[in-house]
């Protein structure tokens, strides 16, 4: 997607993003920062985080590689901490590492059930356990606050064999709307983006010979959405004025029929 805005809506905040190794995460830092947001990038691939670093600083901005394990509640913690100290007080956390593992549950792909649930769930819930009092202070002070995570539309459609997968993510889209109700009072806006194919390294992971085809055929055959373009969507929703809390955005190639 072109950029749709423009200026420095961003100036001032302090953003976190996990995930931030490749595909959505990655994307959506370099938006941020761009936008003015000083970022903290977050995943396990260390290298990645420093090249995306020098990256956001080469372009005039500033941002912290914190290499993490998300699925480690202890590492999280100490991260938001190094983040607090480092950049200060975080008042924008995209939640976003994930996996995306697909099998008939037959199969008994139990270590595949049991590391998307670590991630997509115990890993979100890592960072908003270690960030949430960032962006209650963040409200209290006046400024504006986001959590934001990275659903799917996987969390409202039915695909075969994507059980546990669309499990984890319609289990974020329903946090999303219960969390909006405690923290909502409290000014910080809770969001949940909900993208259909867009074309990162997420199927690499893939083993099962008919999902990867579903995949494979949709990147081939239409104009999937690119990174960027789900990065434009979290930048949308952290500009928004501070009253104006957009909380569930699908967004979904044209012309993906799903
Ligand atoms: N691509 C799609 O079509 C699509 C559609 C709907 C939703 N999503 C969701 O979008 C999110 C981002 O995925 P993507 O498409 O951008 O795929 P991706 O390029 O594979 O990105 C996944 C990110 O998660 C990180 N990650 C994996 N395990 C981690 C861990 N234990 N701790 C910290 N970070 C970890 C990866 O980095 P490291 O390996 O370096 O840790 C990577 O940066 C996921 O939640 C995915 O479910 C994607």
């Amino acid at each position: 997607m072109s950029t749709v805005i423009d200026s420095n809506p961003l100036a001032g905040r302090t953003a976190v993003v996990t995930g931030a190794s490749s595909g959505i995460g990655e994307a959506t830092a370099l938006r941020l920062a761009g936008l003015g947001a000083t970022v903290a990038v977050a995943a396990r691939r260390k290298d990645n985080l420093d090249a995306l670093v020098e990256r956001i600083d080469a372009a005039g901005g500033t941002a912290l590689a914190v290499p993490l394990d998300v699925t480690d509640r202890d590492a999280v913690t100490a991260a938001a901490e190094r983040v607090s100290a480092e950049l200060g007080r975080a008042d924008l956390v995209f939640a976003n590492a994930g996996v995306q593992l697909v099998s008939a549950i037959d199969d008994l792909q139990v270590d595949d059930w049991q590391r998307q649930i670590d991630l997509n769930i115990t890993g979100v819930m890592n960072t908003i356990g270690a960030f949430v009092p960032h962006l209650v202070a963040a409200a209290e002070a006046g400024g504006p606050a986001d959590l934001i995570t990275t659903s799917s539309i996987a969390a409202t459609r039915v695909l075969e064999k994507f059980s546990v997968y669309s499990g984890t993510k319609a289990y974020l889209s329903q946090l999303t709307r219960l969390l909006r109700v405690e923290l909502g009072r409290k000014m910080v806006r809770v969001s949940t983006v909900e993208p259909g194919m867009v074309d990162t390294e997420l199927p690499d992971h893939v083993t099962d010979p008919d999902a990867s085809k579903l995949m494979a055929d949709l990147i081939s055959d239409i104009d999937v959405l690119s990174p960027a373009d789900v990065a434009e969507t979290v930048a949308f929703i952290a500009s928004v004025p501070r009253h104006v809390n957009l909380t569930e955005i699908t967004i979904l190639p044209t012309q993906q029929a799903i």
